[in-house]
């Protein structure tokens, strides 16, 4: 089966957050399935220069306003096609903001080119290259089934929610220039609220869908975390499907991880040690084996609950505990982390930026990860952290329940658990759950254990690559 993978961004090529993530493991976990794919991605200057250019595959006179082409080349063993349209794509920096902060004002017809080009390329578009079935990831894709369905040829669709929080919603005066037929722009299509719905497009059209987390999945029904979207996503409910995000384990290997200033396994886990008191050097922490060392790595923003990580960082302390962020987020965020910081010197540390090797010393090198996320599709820091034997304290939803078993007592009893949940999730229960945490501390035998149980747990692809081939193959049989 081929499939032809859509999306706007993908590890190594461009990133702002875990969908470029997934979207960069995915080929070469379905490949295990038997599952060609193809990936089709926006022509940023970083993707054109990784791909050397590319060969060309074909050339579209006017997309949106000036002239295209498509180029395709290997890049990471990914088979990928990028959009080379300077006149959208040939501009620095942030995929999606311009160097003032703001939205590029074009955004609508940039990524209406690239579910258009999904569409073009997936119907034959391109000499001797067909496709099964178009696999559009998030709203920036979310226009690929739109086109499908209106194409000439009837190619299957599966779309994929990476985070409901973002919708891509434009004034109507776009719908215009899509080149949609009229019925199109309707509440049974892409019409949302008054605007043209590239999210709720994909949502509407897909022939399935899918989010990154069963417990996701079934929250998204709901009013209260629907967004404005769980009616339909009620009324569609039997395509509906979470599928649980992986991580690659051969690059997330804390045995072979060149980044890392120790290696280590389940089976030796003593050089881990070396990690935390590189880690703590390295943040200005007190070099001390015996205090619990939380961190936190991801956006700071209101999502990720990072105000409550602040909220909670005196009950913390009051443990002897220290705390390490790192993250970029929201200026006010950046701001208090700084101020935590700087008020708590030797027990808070901070770095404000994108550091792929401190992300790693940070998972590998403190005792337990902080993700009290207010709603979270599925999460990559948890798995991260199970995989590098910091056990993840997580809020009790979407992936994060998915993905770590609350070590209550009952599991205590019988040895299980991988990690402490809390819900719901305020400063009150998060501060709880870090007493809990410091309880375990304490007890060094169980939070051991507790260790090698987030050591040996399997979070990989493996098994999601699985449910996507199963899905792929149930949404190409039954296309009609
Ligand atoms: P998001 O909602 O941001 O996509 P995820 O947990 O799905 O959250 O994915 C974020 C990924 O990016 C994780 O693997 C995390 O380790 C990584 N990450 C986030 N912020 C940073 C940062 N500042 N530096 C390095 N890695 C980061
Ligand atoms: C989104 C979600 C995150 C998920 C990621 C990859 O960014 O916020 O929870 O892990 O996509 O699917």
């Amino acid at each position: 089966m081929r499939v032809l993978s859509v999306a706007s961004e993908c590890v190594p090529l461009v990133k702002t957050g875990g969908l470029a993530d997934v979207v960069g493991a995915l080929p070469s976990a379905l490949a295990a399935q038997g599952i060609r794919v193809t990936t089709l991605l926006p022509g940023y200057p970083s993707v054109m220069a990784a791909m050397g250019g590319g060969r060309a595959l074909r050339r579209i006179d006017d997309l949106f306003g000036g002239p295209a082409r498509l180029q395709r080349a290997e890049v990471a063993g990914m088979d990928i096609i990028a959009i080379d349209a300077p006149h959208l794509f040939a501009r620095p920096g942030n995929p999606y903001l311009s160097p003032q902060g703001g939205e590029w004002a074009d955004n609508g017809v940039r990524f209406a080119a690239l579910g258009a080009m999904a569409a073009l390329i997936a119907t034959g578009g391109i000499r001797n290259l067909g496709f099964d079935l178009v696999h559009a990831h998030d709203w920036q894709a979310g226009l690929a089934p739109a086109y499908l369905r209106y194409a000439g040829k009837r190619v299957p669709s599966v779309f994929t929610v990476h985070n409901l929080a973002f919708q891509g919603k434009f004034p109507l005066a776009l719908f215009p220039l899509l080149g949609l037929p009229p019925q199109a722009l309707s509440v049974e299509g892409v019409e949302y609220f008054g605007t043209t719905g590239f999210l709720k497009a994909g949502l509407w059209y897909a022939d399935r869908i899918t989010t990154v987390s069963p417990t996701y999945a079934a929250e998204i029904r709901t009013p209260e975390m629907g967004m404005g979207l769980d009616g339909l996503l009620r009324g569609r409910a039997g395509i509906v499907s979470g599928i649980l995000n992986g991580i690659d384990a051969v690059s997330w290997d804390p045995a072979k991880d060149k980044l890392l200033p120790a290696n280590f396994s389940a089976k030796d886990v003593a050089p881990r040690a070396a990690n935390k008191a590189a880690l703590q050097r390295r943040l200005g922490l007190e070099e001390d084996p015996e205090a619990l060392l939380f961190g936190f790595v991801g956006r700071l923003t209101w999502q990720k609950g990072v105000d409550l990580i602040l909220g909670a960082l005196g009950t913390m302390l009051g443990q002897g505990a220290q705390l390490a962020i790192l993250g970029t987020g929201d200026a006010e965020l950046e701001a208090a982390t700084r101020g935590a910081s700087w008020a708590n010197p030797g027990r808070v540390g901070h770095e404000i930026g994108y550091d792929e090797a401190l992300a790693r010393q940070i998972y590998a090198g403190a005792d337990a990860v902080l993700v009290p996320s207010r709603f979270e599709p599925c999460g990559l820091a948890q798995l991260c952290a199970l995989r590098y034997g910091a056990l993840p304290l997580v809020a009790h939803v979407g992936g994060l329940s998915d993905s770590v078993i609350d070590a209550n007592e009952m599991a205590l009893a019988e040895g299980q658990g991988t990690g402490l949940h809390f819900s719901p999730v305020n400063r009150e229960m998060l501060e709880a759950a870090v007493l809990r945490m410091a309880l375990l501390w304490r007890d060094q035998p169980s939070f051991r254990q507790l260790q090698a149980n987030a050591l040996r747990c399997d979070v990989s692809w493996t098994r999601s690559a699985a449910r996507y081939a199963a899905l792929y193959r149930d949404a190409v049989a039954h296309a009609g």
